[in-house]
């Protein structure tokens, strides 16, 4: 997710642009740039890393103009750097972009083929030739941008302008927001409302096809047909602070309702439907690599560890294939009987987590392959693989991690999708059976979102408990892990999550009616041993919150509260479920008073042994 501006009227827009990218930041901050047009010139500015770089080189003030755009990049294709920061340029042409154009490449060597030549690695890139190749046929701008959004598939939010059509942004989106606004001095464009609230708080979200005109008096929307539509105009009342969280309370509980997105965003582009395979282009592995690996590891920390852990389950019962996993910290340090040609598989949001880097350093020295499955382009992590996977979750600003730990099992089931085909494991039937199921996991989300209430009820009976504990069969073991984490990290209430199985051994002696009891029990073939495991739960008391299959009665009268996902595969229900577990962390913290996005003794990335 990337963040864009642009201003045209009366005042210096470079001053309009930094403050808006400012307020932009939390969208992605690995490098940014701003265009500005005066005088028949077209100047740009960019920088790698954060915005202050970009600040510090407009400090001279030689970027004089009232018309530009902006940009802050959060990288999906192509590291962070300043050949890939936008805005990206084509002659006359110059854009900035949020989203992810899935047949860049396609539409890359068309027109490389037509002569252009392109300085960056980006998907955005295309966009501006592309527009370029447009106008140069005689076409103006408006029409330029209408037909260059008919050949792009993906998401987009775009704002160009061309030397050749002063004083005037055309905008476009699809699957990416966007909103504009005006007030006496001009008029504003931006991926959210944020940077606008300083200017104006009535503003209009495009829709997806509309084309916007911005000039320095007025916008003009367009629908996809070139019909004038009437502007909705719309009044915000959040202040800025509460607009960069989306009109949340909490980094956290967007990040949460972000997940649908990631899910979306982490499948774009990464299949073949006809073939039933996955495609995943930074893999950087071949075929054979992956047919010969001898064993597969999977090495992460915390709740990356957790989504590691459903890997191994997904891999052994999709794929038939074995799998190590393990902690970092523990793995570095335990002479690892890795060999050469294993397939070493690094999962952290980060990419700088100090454990998993020295774990994936320690298995490359030994001859592995490394794959990454992390969250931000350019870090340590990704820069260190052989291979990568992104999640493409967006920045993860809440420490409790929730749609990385998403993003990062969508990796894990195109990662075993892919496996599954080139090893002749899974039938292209059976590939695009899995594509569907996958590409129904945003709307399965959705639906989990919406029992929030239900979830906030038994957050409220419960939030004063001292101690948890929550058990998982199977593929939702490490899901109790998860939700027992989230619990911990964020309200400080001691929770363990347990193998059911594993409950009477030991952890049973623990329970009384002072300890909820989180039982996951969805329709599989372990159902009926879980409920065995709510009964011995049942019969010492202790109050049984018990996550169900939809439709599924049994357990009403055997627990106080009886929450429900979506009917799917049961390989399919880890997302599912630590979605609710996570709205159920999150209102019991925020029940207890504490500080949800920033908890005590945490750091978002645990740089240090
Ligand atoms: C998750 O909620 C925690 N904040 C923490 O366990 C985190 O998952 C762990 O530190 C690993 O971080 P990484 O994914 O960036 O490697």
């Amino acid at each position: 997710m990337c963040g864009i501006i642009g201003y045209v009227g009366r005042e210096a827009a470079t001053p309009i642009l930094l403050a808006g990218l400012k307020r932009l930041e939390y969208r992605g901050y690995d490098s940014a740039g701003i265009a500005i047009l005066h005088d028949g010139e077209l100047s740009i500015r960019r920088s790698v890393g954060k915005l202050h770089n970009l600040e510090t080189v407009l400090q001279d003030g030689s970027l004089q103009g009232s018309i530009g755009i902006g940009h802050t990049r959060w990288a999906t294709h192509g590291r962070p750097s300043e050949q890939n920061a936008h805005p990206h340029r084509s002659g006359d042409i110059v854009l900035v972009h949020n989203g992810i154009i899935e047949n860049f490449l396609t539409l890359k060597y068309r027109l490389e083929s037509e002569g252009y030549r392109f300085e960056s690695e980006t998907d955005t890139e295309v966009i501006a030739h592309l527009i370029a190749s447009i106008v140069r046929r005689g076409l103006k701008l408006e029409e330029a941008v209408r037909l260059v959004s008919q050949e792009l598939h993906g998401s987009y939010a775009i704002a160009v302008m061309s030397v050749s059509e002063p004083g005037r942004i055309f905008v476009s989106r699809s699957g990416c927001p966007l909103v504009v606004g005006r007030n006496d001095h001009g008029t504003f464009l931006a991926s959210d409302v944020t940077p606008l609230l300083a200017h104006t708080r009535d503003v209009t979200f495009l829709d997806d096809g509309d084309i916007g005109l911005l000039t320095e008096s007025d916008i003009f929307i367009l629908g996809p047909n070139g019909e004038a539509k009437p502007r909705q105009i719309v009044t915000i009342d959040w202040d800025a602070e509460a607009a960069e969280k989306g009109g949340f309370q909490d980094f956290m509980i967007k990040e949460i309702h972000e997940q649908p997105q990631v899910i979306s965003d982490t499948l774009r582009g990464r299949f073949n439907y006809e073939l039933g395979e996955a495609d995943l282009p930074d893999l950087a592995m071949t075929n054979e690599e992956l047919i010969n690996a001898r064993r597969i590891w999977i090495v992460a920390c915390g709740t990356s560890w957790h989504s590691g852990l459903v890997g191994k389950y997904l891999f052994e019962e999709m794929l038939r294939r074995p799998v190590q996993v393990d902690i970092g910290s523990e793995f570095r340090y335990r002479q690892p009987m890795i060999q050469k040609d294993d397939l070493f598989i690094a999962i952290s949001q980060s990419g700088e987590t100090a454990d998993t880097l020295a774990a994936a350093r320690e298995a490359k020295r030994l001859g592995a392959r490394v794959l990454a499955i992390v969250n931000v382009v350019g870090s340590t992590l990704a820069r260190e693989a052989d291979g990568v996977i992104f999640t493409r979750c967006g920045p993860e600003i809440s420490v409790a991690s929730t749609k990385a730990f998403t993003g990062q099992v969508v990796a894990l089931y195109l990662l075993a999708l892919h496996v599954g085909r080139v090893r002749n494991v899974l039938s292209p039937e059976e590939g695009r059976w899995w594509l569907d199921h996958f590409l129904m996991l945003p709307g399965h989300v959705e639906q989990v979102l919406k029992q929030e209430e239900a979830i906030k009820a038994v957050a409220a009976a419960y939030y004063e408990k001292r101690n948890f504990l929550y058990l998982g069969r199977g593929i939702n073991y490490p899901i109790a892990l998860e939700g027992a984490l989230k619990l911990k990290e964020i309200s400080y209430i001691h929770a363990e999550g347990y193998a059911a199985g594993e409950m009477k051994h030991g952890p049973i002696a623990l329970i009384d009616e002072d300890m909820p009891v989180v039982v996951l029990s969805p329709k599989d073939r372990l159902y009926d041993k879980s409920v065995n495991n709510l009964m011995e739960v049942r019969a010492r008391n202790a109050p049984v919150i018990a996550f169900v299959t939809e439709g599924d009665r049994q357990l009403d009268r055997l627990a106080d509260y009886v929450l429900s996902i979506p009917e799917v595969h049961p390989l399919l229900t880890p997302i599912l479920f630590a979605v609710e577990l996570q709205l159920l962390a999150y209102h019991v913290a925020v029940m207890r008073g504490l500080d949800v996005d920033k908890p005590r003794n945490l750091a978002k990335s645990v740089t240090v042994e």
